[in-house]
């Protein structure tokens, strides 16, 4: 018998890669996407067969901030693995919608563990969790399971709900669910308005223009900056241990963002050079201004400093990654030129 993931937030970055992996796995995959006014299925369209043929991939309608539909979802595909990726999940963006962050990134997770409960369910399905390294927030790094959660953000502080109510759950109820601490990760796949995806888009654009302007925040933010690829494999490893534990993925290098643009630079073969300071600070290329700083990419409380210490998923996991921050930032460039040439 195969087995049958449901998957929330399929149509997000690491579900597109979390479903590909599945499926590669012999699983049937099923995946809840939200109605959208615009097509929202871009990243999975390579996968989504009619579905009135045989295939091993399904797609849903349902919404984490509706309970009956998370219940009627689980009730009907009688998961043996639920993978809970369903968020608001932009940092900055938590700032203006608080309140609809804690009802989807926080409450979503409990209307999922509550469902599995309801329908007697928590010796049949095994649940993951998506949890985040912006827990940590304030706290020092290395980070690791360990650390203080201190978060800076309406998402992180629902984010450190969520990972609590599924504790909650694992020791109340005996549900085998695990959360996942992952530092940032990224891929062509990326949403267009995180940082990586943005630099790579703007300087792609300007380099094959020869002109234009990309607008920052932060430079100096440092992050622990991994491949999705190869953190969808941890997720599904924490599935198939014998005990729910909860773990830290991550690369434990550590950039600034400033640094990251660098690097595009320089795959890019653009010589860029930097003058002024703070909100002055900008970068020329060929005499003229191409990156500014922009107030508004500031947050009200910033995250400074992320580096993981991911040695438990290393050695209980056996997870190591295939990608470097280098490997990464080239392919997503290779795709975004192939992308705007076409
Ligand atoms: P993403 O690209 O923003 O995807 C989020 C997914 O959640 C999308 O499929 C989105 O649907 C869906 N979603 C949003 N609101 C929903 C709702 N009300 N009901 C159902 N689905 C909803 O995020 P990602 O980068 O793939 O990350 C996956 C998960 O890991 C998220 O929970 C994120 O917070 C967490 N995480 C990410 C990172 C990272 O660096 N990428 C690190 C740590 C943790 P639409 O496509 O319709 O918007
Ligand atoms: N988005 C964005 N846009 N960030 C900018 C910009 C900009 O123009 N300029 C500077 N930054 C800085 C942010 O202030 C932050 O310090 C850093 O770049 C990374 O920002 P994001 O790429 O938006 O990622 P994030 O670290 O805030 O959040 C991501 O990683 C978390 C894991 O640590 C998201 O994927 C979260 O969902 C995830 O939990």
């Amino acid at each position: 018998m195969k087995k049958i993931a449901l998957i929330f937030g399929v149509t997000g970055q690491d579900g597109a890669y979390l479903s590909k992996l599945l499926l590669k796995k012999n699983y049937v995959v099923h995946g809840i996407k939200r109605r959208s006014s615009s097509l929202n299925t871009q990243r999975i369209d390579d996968i989504y067969l009619d579905p009135h043929k045989k295939t091993n991939f399904y797609l849903h309608y349902g919404d984490l901030t509706n309970s009956l539909s998370v219940l009627k979802i689980i009730e009907k595909i009688k998961p043996n693995e639920i993978y809970n990726l369903g968020a608001q999940s932009h940092v900055g963006v938590s700032f203006d919608v608080p309140e609809y962050t804690a009802n989807v990134t926080a409450l979503g997770t409990l209307r999922i563990l509550d469902a599995i409960l309801t329908l007697k369910m928590q010796k049949k399905i095994k649940f993951y969790q998506a949890g985040t390294s912006e827990m940590f927030g304030a706290s020092k790094p290395p980070q690791s399971e360990k650390t203080l959660f201190y978060p800076r953000s309406p998402y992180g502080v629902a984010k450190v709900y969520s990972h609590w109510i599924t504790i909650n759950y694992r020791e109340a109820y005996n549900i085998f669910a695990c959360n996942g601490i992952l530092f940032n990760h990224e891929s062509p796949f990326r949403g267009e308005t995180f940082v990586t995806k943005k630099i790579v888009t703007g300087l792609c654009e300007i380099f094959l223009k020869g002109s234009g302007k990309l607008y920052l925040g932060n430079l100096y933010a440092k992050r622990d900056w991994g491949h999705a690829e190869d953190y969808v494999l941890a997720m599904w490893k924490m599935l198939q241990k014998k005990k729910p534990m909860d773990y830290v993925i991550s690369s434990g290098k550590q950039y600034t963002v400033k640094y990251f643009i660098h690097i595009v630079c320089k795959k890019l073969g653009m010589k860029i050079t930097w003058k002024g300071k703070g909100l002055n600070e900008r970068a020329y290329w060929k005499n003229k201004i191409i990156i500014s700083i922009d107030k508004r990419y500031f947050r009200p409380t910033e995250v400074t400093s992320l580096r993981g210490d991911s040695r438990k998923a290393r050695k209980e996991l056996k997870w190591k990654p295939r990608h470097n921050i280098y490997s990464l930032a080239s392919e997503m460039i290779d795709e975004e030129l192939k992308r705007i040439k076409t």
